[in-house]
């Protein structure tokens, strides 16, 4: 339930958004309370497309700082805000850009495809970028032959390369929420819930994914409890999601996957969490912390990122 100040902010930055004629992107992780003041909620490759394409003279980002620092590349004439520039990702945190130059030279000739949870740094070292929604289809779209070298995390890498048998050495990088799901509390779980599916974002291990029922990004995963049959479902990915998976469809029953800790009951990304309603009132208000690219950077790290949402737009994606 919303408390009296928490209600104050709120209407304030309701008033502040009009004055100041800036938008609120939100992704699935954020908490419900930010969802719902939210103006668009989505996952990475939709936050990309909508940062790209609004009239707002003012992006708020309510997410992690590869997130804003894409919003800002994709629109450098807009002032992006993060409302806590702590707000980092484990993933991105674990591919510096001086270790990244080594990994290319000892594997020369592949063209370098790099998830979207990493630096910009990273992202102008970078070919093509891809988020989770898009991977597949990305490295599909290249001819077989095309050897690749993929960024950073591993698991996601490696569903790719089962995939679509590519050619593909991979950088071993992690995401620490999604590799702590315990298979053994899912299988019991499951056990305890035997008609209930298993969805699984593919930042998760590998045998966490091989007992899934669907594997997705997170509006793959929120679009097929809309579409599927079932009526409970074991979700592997950011706890955050389920609430607007509850939105979609309140009749039917969301699990969280627990972690391997049990003295924590869900999984949450303590980097997303960093946002609350207050720390976005005072960013709007104080029209800071703000990300700043320089204007080299910008150029390279936008490149890849105009291929991938090129090749999206031909894929329908
Ligand atoms: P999506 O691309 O599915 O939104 O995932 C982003 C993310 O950070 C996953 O941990
Ligand atoms: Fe990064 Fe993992 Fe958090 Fe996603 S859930 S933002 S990959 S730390």
């Amino acid at each position: 339930m919303k408390n009296q100040s928490s209600e104050k902010y709120i209407t304030e930055i309701q008033r502040m958004k009009v004055e100041k004629n800036a938008i609120i992107l939100a992704h699935y992780y954020q908490t419900s309370d930010i969802q719902d003041i939210a103006d668009f909620v989505g996952d990475s490759l939709a936050l990309s497309q909508k940062a790209a394409a609004n009239n707002a003279d003012i992006i708020l980002f309510a997410g992690v700082k590869f997130m804003a620092e894409t919003a800002k590349i994709l629109a450098p004439e807009k002032r992006v805000l993060l409302p806590d520039l702590m707000a980092g990702c484990s993933l991105a945190d674990s591919c510096r850009d001086e270790d990244f130059k080594i990994f290319i030279k000892e594997n020369p000739g592949r063209t370098i495809i790099t998830y979207v949870n990493s630096t910009a740094e990273i992202k102008a070292l970078s070919d093509i970028i891809c988020t989770s929604s898009n991977a597949v289809q990305i490295v599909e779209s290249l001819p077989k032959n095309e050897k690749i070298l993929f960024a950073p995390d591993r698991n996601l890498g490696n569903f790719i390369k089962n995939k679509t048998d590519r050619d593909m050495v991979i950088w071993n990088g992690s995401c620490h929420v999604h590799e702590e799901f315990s298979i053994e509390a899912i299988l019991k779980l499951k056990k305890e819930n035997p008609d209930a599916k298993i969805i699984v974002h593919p930042e998760c291990e590998l045998p966490v994914r091989m007992i899934a029922d669907f594997i997705g990004s997170t509006s793959a995963l929120l679009k097929f409890t809309k579409t599927d049959n079932a009526n409970c479902y074991i979700v592997a990915t950011e706890v955050g999601i389920i609430h607007q998976m509850k939105k979609e469809n309140s009749n039917k029953l969301y699990i969280p996957a627990p972690p391997r800790d049990s003295t924590c009951g869900c999984s949450e990304c303590s980097f997303m969490k960093l946002i609350t309603i207050e720390k976005i009132y005072n960013c709007l208000k104080n029209e800071k912390p703000e990300i700043l690219i320089d204007e080299d950077m910008i150029i390279k790290a936008r490149k890849p990122i105009l291929r991938m949402m090129q090749i999206s737009e031909k894929l329908g994606l």
